[in-house]
């Protein structure tokens, strides 16, 4: 059995999970907007030329992001502050300067994102507070639940959880667990899960459509693009992800879903609690009338338990086994076994492993021993995916459970045993 390499931890995280990048897009176009301290953030994570940003199609592409952006934005932030938990567990942080405002504001600030955020985010937003002993930041994986349970125990208040901006990048299977997971923490802890992600689509299109009127589609179109090719998710939907073009029966599908972990939603107005804009100095008084119009048409989701939730939530991790990895390389067949999760954050170990090895020689053939395998998440498809496309032959995998078979195939792998 051979060691890792730790070197090139970063480009294996991120290549692993591409969707980190969505953040820094996110905290360019906070930095546009003129929000308190992202201008900071942005050059310290030496993003002052806005590369993020490049690869949007025009302008008003630019623009409507960041108008969508500094709503949500400003409006999450009032909002955990209302909701009168001194714990905002914001699930995922990425590189935003909201542990400044709620350490600010008293509140204690959890900052939860995959690892590669995590250890980015927390030394430039310490380095900026005024309270960092308030603030902590922390890898975890939204699917995982020991990662996140690992990190709230000892936290005996109700959390407030914000998710802003990560919902639409799960399969239906993550999804089901991220609210599952967010379900157990409820239940343990308290509190609620304030959102915007099942209406961010909405908010997208009537932001883009009240401001750019006719050209709205093409133009929210383009930024759809840039969000899919970002993050290398196809679709950017799920049951939890309401459809513009059916809203009522999307929405009772969110709904079900919620319901089914034990939760119920509030749905807050996003126009009543919306404070004012810095962006509103790039757009004439009609297009802020027309935007402010258009948002009551949209909301942000209030979420708690519904008080029949039945399973206790540390049932979540029995019997779940961890991460394991082990392999070995001869002869040209690089030979690996999995067992536990691959998820985001163990996902990047795998890719360290089969980079060392393929630099080493010539791999004509992978055999996946899966026989503890339990759960791979999309970052471990992606990863076997990248793995596939630099070897002429087919990776087998062979012990392999139904369910994870079924997903192999569903991604185009066959030789399954
Ligand atoms: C669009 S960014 C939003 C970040 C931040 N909330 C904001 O508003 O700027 C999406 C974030 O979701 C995080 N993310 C995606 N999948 C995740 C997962 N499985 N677990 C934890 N975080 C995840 C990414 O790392 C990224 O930081």
């Amino acid at each position: 059995m051979k060691t890792i390499d730790h070197t090139n931890e970063y480009n294996t995280q991120a290549r692993a999970n591409p969707v980190f990048m969505t953040a820094k897009t996110a905290v360019c176009l906070m930095a546009r907007a003129g929000i308190e301290d992202s201008v900071i953030i942005r050059n310290r994570l030496g993003l002052q030329d806005d590369t993020p940003l490049q690869s949007m199609a025009d302008a008003d592409v630019i623009l409507g992001n960041v108008l969508v952006v500094e709503a949500k934005y400003r409006t999450m932030c009032r909002l955990i502050e209302d909701s009168g938990c001194h714990v905002c567990v914001d699930l995922p942080c990425g590189y935003t300067p909201k542990a400044l405002r709620m350490t600010e504001k008293g509140l204690r600030f959890v900052g939860l994102d995959l690892p590669i955020v995590a250890q980015e985010a927390g030394p430039v937003l310490r380095s900026l507070a005024a309270c960092p002993e308030r603030m902590s930041f922390s890898g975890v994986d939204a699917t995982n639940y020991s990662s996140l349970e690992t990190v709230l125990q000892g936290i005996d208040e109700p959390l407030c959880i914000s998710t802003e901006g990560m919902m639409m990048y799960f399969s239906e299977d993550e999804a089901d667990a991220v609210i599952s997971n967010i379900s157990g923490l409820l239940g343990i802890h308290g509190g609620c899960w304030i959102t915007p992600d099942p209406e961010y689509r909405l908010q997208f299109f009537h932001s883009f459509c009240s401001v750019f009127g006719e050209s709205a589609f093409r133009k929210l179109e383009a930024a759809g693009n840039v969000a899919k090719r970002q993050s290398d998710v196809g679709s950017l939907s799920n049951s939890f992800i309401l459809d513009v073009s059916d809203v009522t029966s999307s929405c009772k599908a969110a709904e079900e879903l919620l319901k089914k972990h034990g939760l119920k939603a509030e749905k807050v107005n996003l126009a009543e609690h919306m404070p004012e804009l810095g962006i509103y100095r790039e757009l004439t008084s009609k297009q802020v009338d027309r935007f402010k119009e258009a948002m009551r048409l949209c909301h942000y989701w209030v979420i708690t338990p519904d008080g029949t939730q039945k399973r206790h939530a540390r049932e979540k991790t029995a019997g779940q086994k961890p991460f394991e990895m082990s392999y070995t390389c001869a002869n040209g067949i690089f030979q690996l076994s999995l067992a536990g999760r691959v998820d985001g954050i163990s996902a990047p170990t795998i890719l360290k492993a089969w980079d060392v090895e393929k630099s080493s020689g010539v791999i004509d053939r992978i055999k996946v021993d899966c026989s503890g395998l339990e759960y791979i998440s999309s970052a471990g498809i992606r990863v076997l995916i990248s793995i596939q496309e630099n070897c002429k032959r087919d990776i087998l995998f062979y012990n392999v459970s139904q369910p994870i078979a079924k997903i192999l195939a569903q991604n185009g792998f066959t030789e399954i045993c």
